[in-house]
């Protein structure tokens, strides 16, 4: 079969490799009908992980069973699946729990494992034609329809980032009426908007510099905020004290809460310095978010942090430390949720948000491109090119001008 190889920092290209098969009783094999390529994949990409070359990408699939092992019961041939990017066993002490992230049989040298990911165990990704998925049971969601159809870009993101999305909210505590600033326009950051609004929030800030993932931003209702203009902490603070409704219903005293409620880091450690874009310097947007959390509110970050980065500018940021404002958050009493997205404990409800037509996380969706395509799309993705925002490859398209 035809699949998405890593081969060193800035290459990826589509290769054969041997079919997967079943290896064990309980394995599916799976058609992949849509794969995603994630901001997760760029930072394999750009040589930014211990990766060695030679990985199959992809951790956002979903597709039709081929073929089921001997001991699978509840799902068969034909069927329909959406696969969370965890591989978890489902019963260990972590997974009864809900922490499929965490799961302590799916990777031996560390918890939690995904497919096509470095130090997430051994397992390829579904940037291909087929896709062995272990614990097959445990680790599809069944869905209804059929693929291709008006529903396939949007039950392609439960495999990963509307959960992610969703995770972040719940981590910065994301209810009726509260207030949220989002750093990261990206496909994540988008998402934890779109879910903050599903959750109820009254107001939601997205900070980014791409102009076109700001605009999307406020599609959906979002306040953009573009960090080259000034510090995005300032903004938003002067942005809702000037607002009458807003000022109007503060009592002297609670201008010291002109900040936000829930605060979400959707950009991770490869953030840009904010006065000097051109460099990266991931605590600068720490350092904001700490800014404009009120006191007793709740950070979600949800951006990546490896305790491994070969492109860190120190020895410190090599072993993934950074130095952070603990006192200030300390003082303030911040509540601060962080990690993998457990994403099957939300993929199911999602699921059935989109089905029942008041979810629609697909807006994100930008380019839909064969196989053959991808090494392309990584490179313009990686660039943050118009038009690139969430690329998926539909393997089943043929190369040519019809691919939008
Ligand atoms: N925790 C999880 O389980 C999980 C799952 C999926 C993705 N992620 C992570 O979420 C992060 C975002 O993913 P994505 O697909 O949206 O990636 P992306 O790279 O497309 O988006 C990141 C966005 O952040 C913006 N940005 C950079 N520096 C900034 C700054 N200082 N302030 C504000 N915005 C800034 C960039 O312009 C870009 O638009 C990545 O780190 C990814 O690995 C985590
Ligand atoms: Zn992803
Ligand atoms: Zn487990």
């Amino acid at each position: 079969m035809r699949a998405v190889v890593w081969k060193g920092p800035g290459k990826v290209s589509v290769d054969q490799v041997d079919d997967p098969r079943i290896e064990s009783a309980t394995d599916v094999l799976v058609r992949i009908s849509t794969a995603g390529i994630c901001g997760s994949d760029l930072h394999m990409y750009e040589g930014r992980t211990a990766a060695e070359p030679g990985v199959v990408m992809g951790h956002e699939n979903m597709g039709v069973i081929e073929e089921v092992g001997s001991a699978v019961r509840q799902l068969g041939k034909g069927d329909r699946v959406v696969l969370p990017f965890n591989i978890a066993c489902g019963t260990c002490f972590n997974c009864s729990r809900g922490y499929t992230s965490a799961c302590l049989v799916t990777n031996d040298e560390a918890a939690g494992a995904a497919y096509g990911y470095v130090g997430m165990g051994p397992y390829r990704g579904g940037q291909a034609e087929l896709l062995r998925v272990p614990w097959g049971e445990a680790n599809c969601i069944k869905l209804p329809g059929k693929p291709g159809d008006e529903l396939e870009d949007d039950f392609l993101l439960l495999s990963d980032i509307f959960p992610t999305g969703y995770h972040a909210a719940e981590m910065a505590r994301v209810q009726p009426g509260t207030t949220v600033a989002i750093f990261g326009a990206g496909p994540v950051g988008l998402l934890a908007a779109y879910s903050s609004m599903l959750r109820g929030a009254a107001e939601v800030y997205v900070v980014d510099s791409v102009e076109e993932r700001l605009e999307r931003a406020q599609q959906i209702g979002a306040i953009p905020i573009d960090f080259r203009q000034g510090a995005p902490a300032d903004r938003i603070r002067e942005l809702r004290l000037q607002n009458p409704l807003v000022r109007g219903a503060m009592r002297k005293g609670e201008e010291k809460m002109a900040g936000v409620m829930c605060g979400i880091d959707a950009v991770g450690y490869q953030a840009r310095d904010l006065d000097d874009p051109g460099r990266e310097h991931p605590t600068s947007l720490t350092e904001q978010l700490v800014e404009v959390i009120n006191p007793t509110g709740a950070l979600g970050i949800i951006g990546v942090f490896l305790p491994e980065d070969p492109g860190g500018k120190d020895k410190a940021a090599r072993q993934g430390e950074y130095t952070l404002p603990w006192g200030k958050l300390w003082s303030k009493g911040i509540q601060i949720g962080m990690g993998q997205t457990p994403v099957k404990r939300y993929s199911l409800l999602l699921r059935d948000l989109i089905a029942a037509g008041r979810a629609r996380p697909s807006f994100i969706v930008s380019r839909r491109i064969p196989l053959q395509e991808a090494p392309d799309a990584y490179a313009r993705f990686d660039r943050r090119e118009p038009g690139y925002t969430k690329v998926l490859i539909k393997p089943q398209l043929q190369a040519g001008p019809a691919a939008s």
